[in-house]
């Protein structure tokens, strides 16, 4: 007989499904974070910053009115992404332009907008 929890069977009965489910929290809590200096970085790299910022319209519009305009919508991610990255035609002071398109891993348009939709 053995007195201890920790015997072998106990262990993988006990601790694997603990790590398990240490494991899928940490990754949510990460899913829902947002690095701001990092979508900064890749904003100001690509000269988004030239036509956007958070809170005032410039030739763009500004985040926080793309982000309560898409706020809710379960599309939102994907339509940022097709947006981000075709180039489609946009009006910038007037004159038919195509939309920048960005430079940038997935992980990091991803954070760019999680980021935009956030604000
Ligand atoms: C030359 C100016 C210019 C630059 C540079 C620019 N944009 Fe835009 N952006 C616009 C304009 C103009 C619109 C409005 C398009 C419309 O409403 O038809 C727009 C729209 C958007 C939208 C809203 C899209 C939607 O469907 O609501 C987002 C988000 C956005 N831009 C992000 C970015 C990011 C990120 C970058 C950098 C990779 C960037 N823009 C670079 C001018 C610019």
């Amino acid at each position: 007989m053995s007195l201890s929890i920790f015997t072998k069977k106990n262990l993988t009965r006990v601790v694997m499904p603990l790590t398990l489910a240490l494991t899928a929290f940490s990754a949510n809590v990460l899913a829902a974070d947002v690095d701001a200096d990092g979508a900064n970085g890749v904003l100001k790299k690509n000269n988004c910053t030239k036509c956007h910022s958070v809170d005032k319209d410039k030739s763009g519009p500004s985040f926080k009115k793309t982000a309560a305009a898409l706020k809710g919508k379960p599309d939102a991610e994907a339509k940022l992404t097709k947006h981000l990255t075709t180039g489609p035609m946009v009006k910038v002071d007037g004159a038919e332009e195509k939309h920048k398109v960005i430079v940038a891993t997935d992980a990091e348009l991803k954070n760019v907008i999680q980021y935009i939709l956030s604000r």
